[in-house]
């Protein structure tokens, strides 16, 4: 066999934990090195919950202002032969030209096929020049005119700050007021600054969502497992958004001919579109869709791997997540037999007291052992550290991603939250109908 590689994974919330998880059980991999990570990837040896190579974190500035110096140069001598980057924000900000340039492979895509996610304005241009189908809308650089399409508008809107806003900047108004209101905040106000520099103002989508992930080279597409996720911090999906509270896959929503549909009518033509457009688009094509009366409709698409979708896809791919990512990067897709286990996960997002609002941070955290310890559970943290004297205390709002495994949805339900029943910190709080829906 060839020589075992190194891996580098560019992020720290519970989707890296998740990809270093993964990566960590290939046998072609001899380690993991997450920058910056969390205390889920800090000094993960052989034997802890970790089957095959170690997992380290490195404390290296994420910095685009350098060119990503940093981490390339780290790269370079070390000898990392492959790089995978979670967040949007450094992808939109070049870092995969960057390694390009120093002769390095990076998984996902440049900063031109970022835009797909990165401006809001392009991307719904980009649907309408290839015919994929979403909501109308109309893009604004100017207050005045943007009210004028508000109020001669003849459907419901949604009104959304075109650049990057960490998953904010999309306001769902519920009247008339509601929505010149939120078209003030982001424009006038500037709540969102330089992303609200323009606007979409899109055609408000009616049905269930659900989110397909596909791999590609820029020519193939192979599609995940779909995944629903639960924004709303609250059950019953009340109160307001979050970052995700918990997703579970496979999304029965999404039948084998609606899979069929969504790759025939909106992957593959965005991934035809690109490379027509001169920004081939390798890494991962994320759509969120609504599944309308009409069929499904795109709300966004991200430029990666989402978060906490990660958590539930990951645990149910069979393949060697490396021999995948290097055929996108090779434009090899077609060559890979990429293959998932049957059953399903379910990830429960456990948060601080708080979140989404303003959280304390530094709350010890108990019982993630115990909790990985039960079959068919997998603890990937995101909101952790690990102090000097071993104790693992609270760093975010998401704190831990508590993952069960299990041969149907409700055998995966049931695992998760029985693993949450071991773990404690004081304030803590997460939602108790993750995955309801599907059952119903
Ligand atoms: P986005 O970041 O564009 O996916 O928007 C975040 C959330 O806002 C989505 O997950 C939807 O719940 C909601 N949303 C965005 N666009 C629309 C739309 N056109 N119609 C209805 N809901 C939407
Ligand atoms: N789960 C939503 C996202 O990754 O953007």
């Amino acid at each position: 066999m060839a020589e075992r590689m190194k891996v580098l994974v560019v992020g720290s919330g519970g989707r890296e934990h998740a990809l270093a998880w993964k990566l960590a059980q290939s046998p072609r991999v001899a380690h993991v090195f997450v920058a910056p990570g969390n205390g889920g990837t800090e000094r993960l040896e052989i034997g802890d919950s970790n089957p095959q190579s170690p997992i380290s974190n490195l404390r290296l500035p994420v910095n685009a202002e350098s060119r990503f110096a940093e981490l390339i140069s780290f790269a370079q001598q070390e000898g990392i032969s492959l790089t995978i980057v979670g967040p949007e924000a450094p992808l939109a900000e070049g870092i995969v030209d960057a390694f390009q340039a120093a002769g390095l492979r990076c998984f996902g895509p440049t900063r031109a096929a970022a835009q797909i996610e990165a401006s809001k304005a392009f991307a719904k241009a980009f649907m309408a020049r290839h015919g994929i189908p979403t909501g109308r809308y109309a893009t604004f650089t100017d207050y005045e005119e943007g009210l004028a399409y508000l109020r001669n508008a003849e459907f419901d809107v949604v009104v959304k700050a075109s650049g990057l806003a960490a998953g904010k900047g999309v306001i769902v108004p519920d009247s008339p007021e509601e929505a010149e209101d939120a078209l003030r905040r982001i424009m006038v106000d500037r709540a969102f600054g330089a992303a609200g520099d323009e606007v979409v103002i899109e055609e408000r989508l009616y049905g269930q969502e659900a989110s397909v992930l596909a791999f590609t080279d820029g020519c193939t597409v192979v599609p995940m497992p779909a995944a629903q996720d639960h924004k709303p911090v609250f059950d019953g999906d009340r109160g307001p958004n979050t970052g995700g509270m918990g997703c579970y896959a496979p999304a029965p929503l999404v039948t084998p001919e609606l899979m069929d549909e969504v790759v025939r009518a909106i992957l593959q033509p965005a991934v035809d579109g690109m490379r027509a457009e001169g920004t081939p688009y390798v890494g991962v094509l994320y759509a969120g869709l609504m599944i309308t009366e009409d069929g499904p409709k795109v709300l966004e698409f991200n430029c990666r791997f989402g978060d906490p979708e990660t958590q539930v896809i990951l645990p149910l791919l069979e393949s060697d997540l490396v021999d995948i990512l290097e055929a996108c990067l090779d434009g090899t897709l077609d060559q890979v037999d990429v293959r998932w286990r049957p059953g399903a996960a379910t990830t429960v997002v456990v948060a601080s007291e708080g979140y989404p609002g303003p959280y304390p941070k530094g709350r010890e955290i108990t019982g993630v052992e115990e909790a990985e310890s039960l079959p068919g559970v997998v603890v990937f943290h995101a909101g952790t550290k690990r102090l000097d004297d071993g104790r693992l205390v609270t760093n975010g709002g998401r704190v831990l991603n508590v993952t069960g495994i299990g041969a149907t949805l409700r055998e995966s339900i049931d695992r998760a939250y029985e693993a949450i029943r071991r773990i404690h910190f004081e304030g803590m709080h997460y939602r108790r109908d993750i995955g309801a829906k599907a059952l119903k």
